[in-house]
Formats: structure tokens, C-alpha cells, sequence
């Protein structure tokens, strides 16, 4: 039996995945990772911890598989955004800041002027904004220089997988997308834009189409690994992409919702589409010659993970003792609550907003408790909320003219036929979900599929091996609740915008304050 292997590089953990000749996955395995937030507003990880996860979850698959088995091809995806900084020995110079990180606020703003908001439409076709990695390289020169100066290489995570696994630096289109230092029409490195920034094109490595092979296994990965050496590594793609693939998201008309710690809503476009307000981002597709419209609230499936840690302890206890998931449990209890949650709404801006607010100072809120309100209205209005959420970048994608005629859903929205029919009706189309729940390693591997000539293309390796299960039609009466309690929603963020910033100015003060 050969099989192809694919390997996500999360925000939580790294996940690993065979997939056999018939589009099963044979096995997975999952290292987690932390994440570190030394000061409010940073989220930083080693990327020698993604590298150790990798091992290991790569070794535990193998070790799943058995004689006779063989790995034809890898492909890797990864969080997007996230800066590794190398230095002329190929040493990782600092922590990675993450694409949740907040801290550049000033360098979007610097970028911002430098570049002009037009300027950025036309060189990149994306805003300034704190989770991208060019205010992250501008963060690093104007707040440690001394690591600046150091600076020779700049990657991505799978990219720097891809590095340790073969010895290549070299990146694709969808995750060079998201750098804010490429021309996304023309799918190369923007010269103007790295001009106005004063970066060096040195810094960058090579880009790809996402199917082509760009790197095999060395040998010292190979013992690290249990691979064979030689095995080829094709581009993989941004976990977004990744994911899309492997939900079906290969021709226009299908949208993604995923719920992860991020939510995320993904169209394709064959045409390259740029919103003249830049409130979904532009990227490159995994799929050649294609692109895609995305919006992204930061905290989806964050939210509702606070929601656990935070004021569900009996759940957690339940889990631990019983197995029995404590999402579950609570998703089960919001389904006591009417939708709507009788006026209660929840803004899941915990980690500030990014589609369509694009503020870094938002943050989450619980407007209308009243003490008719229970804890399953609480838990059924964060559900509804990183639903709305995930609808503001939804409706501007179909604000742009790109026709939605069924959304696709995955992550822990897929994965529960509450949400998926709460789903349905908050946005008004049928909601459909795939076998395959692994999302991006699965992606990941059909990539690595066509670049082993398994398949001519992702269009034809979605066809064969993505298999829809199920398809839910929206609720008209739940329709007409939701529209109104979601028109709630919208209007709350600009009333509270401005107490958003104070709040944020506040909570810096008085952590300066506790740490002097
Ligand atoms: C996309 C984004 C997130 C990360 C999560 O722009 O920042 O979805 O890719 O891994």
C-alpha cells in the first residue's frame, strides 16, 4: 500500500496523517505545543518545538502504518502569518510571533503611510495588519535591532518544517500571500513594496505553486523521522487553503466556514477579486492559476474554548472521568436556550477583530444579560456570536459579487449538527459537510498527491477523494430570528469602538504599571 503524508502545523499542535490509495486516512497522530504570551497582546512559539512535534507525530504515524507500507509524497501546510527569523547560520533567532500576535499596531500604521492604502491595494492587495508578517520584520528592526541585524532569512512555519526536513528554503503562493510582501495578482515577491519597506528580497526564499515537488527527505531527517530519504516534499499551502482543499473548495460558487481557534470563511474566485475596502483579504489559492476571498475572526473556536476553561470546571471534570467531550456537553446544554438567546449577544472579539473591524484594541462582550438569562443562553450566544462573526466576512464576499451556493463547514463547526443547522440559518444557505474531518493535513496530502502523479490536478483529487455526508437546508423560522438578532450584533461594535481603545490604553498603563 503507498500512501501520502500530511503534516499541519497549528497554533495548538502538529498533526500528522496517512492517506491511503482510496482516500482514507490510514492514521493520525497529534503533538501539541505551547503557545507563549509573555506580555499582554504577544503569542510567540519556538519553532523548534513544531520541529520536535513534527518528529514525533510523523514517527507515530509510521509507527501506525506497517511493513510494507510506503510514504510517496508529503505535503505540508501550516498556520499562516507566523515570522521565523533566521540568522546566517540557519539559527532561529527568536520566538516566532504568531498570527494572533497584536503587538505592531505602530508598524501597520508606519507601513500603512509609507505604502498608502492604495498603494497597498495595488502592490500586495491586503491591509497592514497586526497577525501579517511584514509588520512583524518592521517590529523586529524597530524593537531589537540587535536581532535585526542578524536577520538573513525570513520563513513561515511549514516552510521552516520544509527546511528541517530538506534542507530547502523555499516557499508557495498561498502562505507567501499572507507575508504582505507579495503581489498577489501576479503570484511573485512585490519589488515596490519591498522597496517602500526597505527589506531585502535576500531575506526571502523562493516561491512555488503549492503541487510542485520543491524538496526531499534528507537523510539525517530520514533517521530523525523514519522516513525514507529522498521522499518528496511538494509546497503544501497556508493551513486555510490546506484546509479548503480538502473540504472541496476547488471551483467557485463553494464557500468554507472553518471554526478553529480562528473562524474563517474562504471562497475561491477564478479571477483575482480585491475588496476596494480591504475587509476580506486576497490571497492566492493552492489551486494554480486561482485565488480566493477570506474573512477571519480571530477567537471562533477560542471563545468558546475560554468559555471551558474559563466557566465550565464540572464539564472539564465530567471529560476527564467520562471521556465524554466537554464541547459536547456544553453545546448540548445551549440547545435548552430559544436561538436568539432571547436578546443575549456575545462579541467574540476576544483577541480583538480582525474581519471586518480590523482592531487590535476590540474585545469580547456579553450585552443584554437580564436574570431571566441561564448559563445554556451563555454558552448558546457565544455559539451564535462566533457565528456572526463568521457571517460579517460572509456577507461581504457576497457583497463582492462572488455567488455562495453552499457554505462547507468544518473545524468544530462541522462537527456538530447543531452548529452546522445554526450555521445554516444564520447565513441562509445549505450547509454541507465532508467525511474527511482533518481539514488541513488532509489538503496537504492531496497537494502531495498530484505532485507524486497520484492525480492530474486538486480539482481532480477532490472529486475522487472528498466525499460529501451530509447537506442541511436553513430553518425559514430560525432564518428570520437570526437576521434580527444578527443586525443586534452588527450595530454594537461601532457603539462601543471608542470605549474598546480606552480600555486597551487603560490595561497597558496598569500592566507597565505592575511590572515597574
Ligand atoms: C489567516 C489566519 C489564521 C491562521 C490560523 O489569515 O491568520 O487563520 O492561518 O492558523
Amino acid at each position: 500500500m503507498t500512501y501520502l503524508l500530511g503534516i499541519d502545523v497549528g497554533t495548538t499542535g502538529v498533526r500528522a496523517i496517512l492517506v491511503d490509495e482510496t482516500g482514507h486516512v490510514a492514521a493520525g497522530a497529534t503533538v501539541g505545543h505551547a503557545l507563549h504570551t509573555p506580555r499582554p497582546n504577544w503569542s510567540e512559539q519556538d519553532p523548534e518545538d513544531w520541529w520536535q512535534g513534527t518528529v514525533e507525530a510523523v514517527q507515530a504515524v509510521l509507527g501506525k502504518m506497517g511493513t510494507g507500507g510506503q510514504v510517496i509524497g508529503i505535503g505540508l501546510s501550516g498556520q499562516m502569518h507566523s515570522s521565523v527569523f533566521l540568522d546566517g547560520q540557519d539559527r532561529v533567532i527568536r520566538p516566532a510571533l504568531l498570527w494572533n500576535d497584536g503587538r505592531t499596531s505602530a508598524q501597520c500604521r508606519w507601513i500603512t503611510k509609507q505604502a498608502g492604502e492604495a498603494g497597498l491595494r495595488r502592490m500586495v492587495g491586503n491591509p497592514a495588519l497586526e497577525g501579517f508578517t511584514a509588520p512583524k520584520v518592521i517590529w523586529l528592526r524597530d524593537e531589537e535591532p540587535e536581532h535585526y541585524r542578524r536577520l538573513r532569512t525570513l520563513l513561515l512555519p511549514k516552510d521552516y518544517i520544509r527546511f528541517r526536513l530538506t534542507g530547502e528554503k523555499v516557499t508557495e503562493v498561498s502562505d507567501a500571500a499572507g507575508t504582505l510582501l507579495f503581489d498577489v495578482r501576479n503570484r511573485e515577491w512585490s519589488r515596490p513594496m519591498l522597496d517602500k519597506l526597505g527589506v531585502s528580497p535576500e531575506l526571502l526564499p523562493p516561491v512555488v505553486e503549492s503541487t510542485d515537488v520543491c524538496g526531499r527527505v534528507t537523510p539525517a531527517a530520514a533517521r530523525r523521522t523514519g522516513l525514507k530519504a529522498g521522499t518528496p516534499v511538494v509546497g503544501g499551502g497556508a493551513d486555510n487553503t490546506c484546509g479548503a482543499v480538502g473540504n472541496g473548495i476547488v471551483k467557485e460558487g463553494r464557500a468554507l466556514a472553518s471554526v478553529g481557534t480562528s473562524g474563517v470563511v474562504f471562497a475561491q474566485t477564478n479571477r483575482v477579486k480585491i475588496d476596494p475596502r480591504m475587509r476580506v483579504h486576497t490571497f492566492c489559492h493552492s489551486v494554480p492559476h486561482r485565488w480566493y476571498l477570506m474573512g477571519v475572526t480571530l477567537s471562533a473556536g477560542n471563545s468558546f474554548r475560554w468559555f471551558r476553561d474559563a466557566l465550565s470546571p464540572l464539564e472539564v471534570q465530567v471529560e476527564r472521568i467520562s471521556g465524554i467531550d466537554a464541547y459536547t456537553l456544553l453545546t448540548e446544554e445551549a440547545q435548552m436556550a430559544p436561538a436568539g438567546s432571547e436578546g443575549l449577544i456575545f462579541l467574540p472579539y476576544l483577541t480583538g477583530e480582525r474581519t471586518p473591524h480590523r482592531d487590535a484594541a476590540a474585545r469580547g462582550v456579553l450585552f443584554g444579560l437580564s436574570p431571566r438569562h441561564s448559563r445554556a443562553h451563555v454558552v448558546r450566544a457565544v455559539m451564535e456570536g462566533i457565528t456572526y462573526a463568521m457571517n460579517d466576512s460572509l456577507r461581504i464576499i457576497q457583497g463582492l459579487g462572488v455567488g455562495v451556493e453552499e457554505v462547507r463547514a468544518t473545524g468544530g463547526g462541522g462537527r456538530n449538527a447543531f452548529w452546522v443547522q445554526m450555521q445554516a440559518d444564520v447565513y441562509g444557505l445549505p450547509v454541507v459537510t465532508v467525511a474527511a474531518t482533518e481539514g488541513p493535513a488532509f489538503g496537504a496530502a492531496l497537494m502531495a498527491g498530484v505532485g507524486a502523479g497520484v492525480f492530474a490536478d486538486l480539482v481532480e483529487a477532490s472529486d475522487q477523494f472528498v466525499k460529501v455526508i451530509s447537506a442541511t437546508e436553513p430553518n425559514p423560522r430560525h432564518v428570520a430570528r437570526y437576521r434580527e438578532s444578527y443586525a443586534l450584533f452588527q450595530s454594537l461594535y461601532p457603539d462601543l469602538k471608542a470605549a474598546f481603545a480606552r480600555a486597551q490604553a487603560m490595561v497597558e498603563k496598569q500592566a507597565k504599571e505592575t511590572e515597574s
